[in-house]
């Protein structure tokens, strides 16, 4: 009787019940709100067509089929893709606190324990509390004084490459920058002096390492499926999910947070802060504006905490590794299979230092004006963030368009910065397109590597400063050249950030 009534009773009651709560009722939203969006399945929503196409032919086909603003379901939450750039300014910048946050990363949170979430992934509130005190630390003045730190690796980056030019052989590029971009992200952020590029190593660059292994799409995707049905459920799966996917990364957390404190510890004691001039150091000095300096002045903190020092350092290097080593790869690539703009650059190179024979590294990076134009064309045609990620946090109407609260925006940046609405041979690598005439009555939106509105890159200036000062270096004396084992076009997997798939084979010649 028992055997009768679960079969026939229960179960269906249950499969129906499941699919009244995680098929019928999700997947209604847009429709009810005049949103267009792709066909759906039950569970994944459109994530199995979005991982069967790659998530950017997706969102360009998609843009193509449904317009500049349509819906995805990503299991049952509702991501609106935003590819209409007078919308955007809306969200950037005239509704803005409408979308200031990120939605929680799913991977980030398995591994965090109980670190503040740094900027990148700071509620609203808070972060508004957070931010004025953090600014300072990267004023041009303060980004400066770091610059012998970035010179340091900048000299060792080109004995790597007078060793790969020797070796007549091609190398790969994007391993050499990810370790030059190691010891800038370990200087900066906790001071550290070991030579990554020289071979060196330490327990503070396994760590590191470990903690920045590049996660797929795929990964991120069922993650947030995973986080979209079982909210209610979600830490006991994240504890799970810690103890079965994380563990690298939890160590590389729980060890750099325990070295962060360390330090903080020794510089209290031994009152060193004269020496160091790191984001740890920075941020262990950082003090809310005085009354009256603008958006801080009703500041309810003065000073951050160990912790929040600690997990400001961490997401500066999660948020500054792979960003930075992608777009110095991608840019050499481009200047390799584009010989007569290197040459341009390599003549300018020359010419300034011409006129000014002992000019540092910093000024003549921060002063060749082709450089500008370079990495803003290589940001553009492969930016390492191809997706922005907000979260609608209240129900508004932008631009005639219903937005509901605790859903997503996305922002297809590689489908804007290859636009042709907005870009003349998007294809091509034309640094010129930022010359002050190049860059005339385009629409500022089209072009978005490092975000916009207030909680766009805070580490901007840091990134074109190390990027343009370690070209400058290599470029005095050697070029990028192709060999048999260059891949053209590259590969490209996405993850938190677009990456080389085979990564850059390039030869080093010299000049
Ligand atoms: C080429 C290198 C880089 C690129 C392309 C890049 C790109 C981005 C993008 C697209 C965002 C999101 C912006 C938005 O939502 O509007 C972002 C946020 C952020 N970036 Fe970068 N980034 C780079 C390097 C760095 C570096 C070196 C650091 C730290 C030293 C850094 C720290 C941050 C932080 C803390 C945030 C969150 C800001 C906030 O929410 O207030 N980034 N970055």
């Amino acid at each position: 009787m028992l055997t009768v009534l679960i079969l026939f009773l229960i179960i269906p009651i249950l499969i129906f019940l499941l699919w009244y709560r995680h098929y019928y009722i999700p997947y209604k939203v847009f429709s009810r709100l005049g949103i267009a969006h792709p066909p759906v399945e039950p569970f994944t929503g459109n994530v199995n067509g979005i991982l069967r196409q790659g998530i950017i032919e997706s969102l360009n086909n998609d843009i193509k089929k449904y317009g500049k603003v349509f819906g995805w379901y990503i299991g049952t939450d509702k991501w609106m893709i935003v590819a209409d750039t007078n919308m955007l300014r809306e969200i950037f910048i005239k509704s803005s606190d409408h979308f200031n946050q990120r939605p929680d990363s799913p991977i980030i949170s398995i591994a965090r324990d109980d670190l503040p979430p740094g900027l990148i992934f700071l509620k609203k509130d808070e972060w508004k509390v957070i931010k004025p005190i953090v600014t300072p630390s990267f004023s041009a003045k303060k980004l400066k004084l770091m610059s012998p730190l970035i010179e340091r690796s900048c000299s060792s980056l080109k004995e790597r490459f007078a060793e790969i030019c020797e070796s007549k052989k091609s190398s790969d590029l994007f391993d050499v920058f990810g370790q030059f971009t190691m010891e800038t992200v370990l200087g900066a952020a906790f001071g550290s002096q070991v030579n990554v590029l020289k071979g060196e190593g330490d327990s503070l660059t396994e760590a590191a390492a470990g903690m920045l292994a590049e996660a797929t799409i795929n990964q991120l995707l069922w993650g947030y499926i995973i986080m979209s049905h079982f909210s209610s459920i979600v830490n006991i799966l994240l504890t799970i999910g810690s103890s079965l996917y994380s563990t690298k990364l939890k160590r590389g957390f729980a060890f750099l947070a325990k070295f962060g404190f360390r330090l903080i510890k020794e510089r209290r004691q031994t009152a060193s802060s004269l020496q160091n001039k790191d984001f740890l150091q920075l941020l262990m000095d950082a003090r809310s504006p005085p009354e009256g300096g603008g958006a801080a002045s009703n500041n309810v903190k003065d000073s951050l905490s160990d912790k929040e020092i600690v997990g400001l350092c961490i997401d500066f290097m999660l948020a500054g590794y792979e960003t930075t080593k992608n777009t110095m790869s991608y840019i050499s690539y481009l200047l390799a299979i584009n010989d007569e703009k290197q040459e341009t650059l390599c003549t300018a190179i020359d010419e300034y230092y011409q006129e000014n024979e002992y000019a540092s590294l910093y000024d003549a990076s921060h002063d060749i004006q082709y450089l500008d134009w370079v990495v803003s064309e290589g940001l553009r045609m492969y930016p390492p963030v191809s997706r922005i990620v907000r979260d609608c946090c209240d129900d508004c109407v932008i631009n005639g368009v219903q937005f509901i609260k605790e859903s997503k925006v996305q922002v297809p940046v590689q489908y804007l910065h290859y636009s042709p609405e907005h870009w003349d041979r998007p294809d091509e690598f034309i640094p010129e397109r930022f010359s002050p005439e190049g860059k005339e009555g385009r629409h500022p939106l089209c072009y978005v590597p490092f975000g916009y509105g207030q909680r766009s890159c805070i580490g901007m200036r840091f990134a074109l400063m190390e990027i343009k000062m370690a070209l400058t270096a290599v470029l005095r004396d050697f070029k990028f050249e192709i060999s048999s084992d260059t891949q053209i076009p590259l590969k490209l997997t996405q993850g938190i950030t677009q990456y080389p798939t085979d990564g850059v084979y390039l030869k080093i010649i010299k000049r």
